[in-house]
């Protein structure tokens, strides 16, 4: 039964057949390969340098791409069976990290308007529908051509302002090539302030095969070290890494949203603030090197938005705590991956569903605190027309 109030998503995603045909043209990741040996089967999807294992055939790599990753119509499907009112999509990863500098732009104004375009058209008929399942709204976030030179990456900035379904940035960990604090993204980060661009920070890289003990180890469990905690690591090392440089200092109005409520952000917060404090190197220490000047919890109570998508209830309740309020966290499904492995597509998905218990479980007596957190957050941040 509908709560009554929007349940918005902010973190789904899509490849729109623009990219999914720029995927299936490539043979090295990011790619998509068509099995021709069994007529039939889906594609696969092999996004993960992990995902390329040469010990197997390409037909068993990575994992099956099939319309959830670029149909809006199942994306409309899958949000009624969930009762999500709105959904914010964004390009998955690793977005347009690949693509050559001459090619970026282009290809980034193609993707956004394409986005843009099918988000307004399916708003134009919600809008004018009497059916609640005909009434569902979609918004998008933009990607960035990172790879071009910097005035390319700043007027696309510029240039997404002007489309009225998009409500902010995806971006991945790498920035330009060599991380968030690398000082040649400050006219980016100028420009990302200015316009007031929310950035949706979502990891891809993982960390290091040697983390984990070699391709070997990994492929035992397939995604599970990766995902689990790779991608957590990867959003918790780009962002201390950003913080150490000052970036937070320099652009006070800088607006974050970090996948996977953080990583391991709000956990290792306070450990992050007491080695700052305890770092001989900084000048605020008697050192010579300028650490940062704001504590970590201001950041994370004035430059970050976590996202709920983590599945259980201590790291929602280190999410909400470390955000500093309820305001700050917003519901996410990270549809169309981790759809259920059984036949009956048409259940509710255990990603989702253990998103929501989370949120029902800590917050049982606060219906004020769910629908900010459901809804209600991502309403006010991204100025969504429900
Ligand atoms: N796997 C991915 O590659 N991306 C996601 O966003 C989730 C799972
Ligand atoms: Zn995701």
């Amino acid at each position: 039964m509908s709560p009554g109030y929007p349940i918005v998503d902010i973190h789904t995603h899509m490849y729109p057949p623009s990219y999914i045909k720029l995927l299936a043209s490539r043979t090295t990741v990011p790619y998509i390969h068509q099995p021709t040996e069994s007529p039939g089967a889906d594609p696969r999807l092999i996004i993960l340098a992990s995902d390329d294992d040469p010990g197997r055939p390409k037909s068993a790599r990575g994992r099956p791409v099939d319309s959830t990753y670029s149909s809006f119509d199942e994306k409309r499907r899958f949000m009624s069976a969930h009762g999500i009112t709105c959904s914010v999509i964004s390009l998955a990863n690793p977005w347009l990290d690949f693509l050559d500098p001459e090619s970026a732009l282009a290809t980034a104004q193609e993707i956004n308007d394409d986005l843009d375009k099918a988000c307004g058209e399916n708003n134009a008929q919600a809008s004018s529908s009497s059916s609640s399942d005909s009434k569902l709204k979609l918004y998008a976030f933009g990607c960035l051509p990172l790879s071009a030179p910097l005035k390319d990456i700043v007027t696309e900035i510029h240039r997404l302002k002007t489309l009225p379904q998009v409500k902010g940035v995806i971006m991945g960990t790498t920035g330009l090539g060599s991380g968030l604090d690398d000082p040649k993204l400050e006219e980016v980060y100028s420009a990302l302030a200015a316009t007031h661009t929310l950035v949706f920070v979502h990891p891809h890289y993982g960390l290091p095969d040697s983390a984990f003990g070699g391709p070997e180890t990994i492929a035992k469990s397939g995604h599970v070290l990766p995902l689990a905690l790779g991608f957590p690591l990867e959003t918790t090392i780009a962002m201390a890494r950003m913080y150490l440089a000052g970036v937070f200092d320099r652009h006070p109005d800088l607006q974050f949203l970090l996948a996977h409520s953080g990583g391991t952000l709000p956990f290792l917060a306070g450990r992050i603030e007491s080695c700052v404090a305890h770092e001989r190197e900084f000048i605020a220490n008697g050192g010579h090197r300028q650490g940062p000047k704001r504590s970590i919890w201001d950041v994370l109570h004035t430059n970050i938005y976590l996202d709920a998508v983590i599945y259980g209830q201590p790291g929602l309740k280190a999410a909400i705590e470390a955000a500093g309020s309820v305001d700050r966290v917003m519901f996410g499904t990270d549809h169309p991956f981790f759809p259920p492995l059984g036949d009956d597509q048409d259940s509710k998905w255990l990603s989702v569903e253990s998103n929501k218990t989370a949120i029902d479980g800590c917050l049982a007596q606060d219906e004020d605190a769910k629908r900010k957190i459901l809804g209600g957050n991502a309403v006010r941040v991204l100025g969504l027309e429900l």
